[in-house]
């Protein structure tokens, strides 16, 4: 199975603040969900908890929200105590690419742990006041291509580029 992380990440590596997204950028969200779509989206219950109530659990995907509670609860959704369990009930499942959706902190394991073998980064070519930033990793070890450069138009504040990278 590939275990693959996708976020966009500002040019100062900002994502997140108070517990939301910093910019609207929609076709960046669709390249998330067409990503995504039929697959394992393995999140931290923060990022879980800043999903609007109507649009989560994401639908047309299994979702698992990792927690260190012992307690928690969500309809719809596994709820697991650590990564490698996440990872293994989508492997138990027969997937094929399970996708870790952030937030930092479970970005940061998955890197950490290196268990990850893709990255689709969108990169937004701005900088961010922030309190949640996508962690730092060493470029050599990664390849990159790019999917898709976006400009700035009427639906857009901010121009993007869509990479993947893939683990040497
Ligand atoms: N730009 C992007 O692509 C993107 C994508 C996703 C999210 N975000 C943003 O990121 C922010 C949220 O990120 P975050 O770093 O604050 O939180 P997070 O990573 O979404 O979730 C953190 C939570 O995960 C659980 N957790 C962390 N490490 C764990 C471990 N080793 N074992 C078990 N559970 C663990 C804990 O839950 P408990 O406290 O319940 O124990 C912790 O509070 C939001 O602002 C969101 O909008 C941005």
């Amino acid at each position: 199975m590939q275990v693959s992380i996708i976020a966009a990440v500002a040019a100062n590596r900002a994502i997140g603040k108070d517990n939301d997204l910093i910019w609207k950028l929609p076709d960046d969200l669709k390249f998330f969900r067409n990503t995504t779509m039929g697959h394992y989206v393995i999140m931290g219950r923060m990022n879980y908890e800043s999903i609007p109530h109507k649009w989560r659990p994401l639908d047309g995907r299994a979702n698992v929200i990792i927690t260190r509670q012992k307690d928690y609860t969500a309809e719809q959704v596994d709820v697991v105590n650590s990564l490698e369990e996440a990872l293994e009930i989508a492997r138990n499942n027969k997937e094929e690419e399970a996708f870790v959706i952030g937030g930092g902190q479970i970005y940061q394991l998955a890197l950490e742990l290196d268990l990850v073998d893709v990255m689709y980064l969108t990169h937004v070519h701005e900088e961010f006041e922030a309190d949640v930033f996508f962690p730092e990793f060493d470029e050599s070890k990664w390849t990159k291509e790019i999917i898709a450069e976006h400009p700035i138009d009427e639906r857009h504040k901010h121009a993007f580029t869509i990479f993947k990278y893939i683990r040497k």
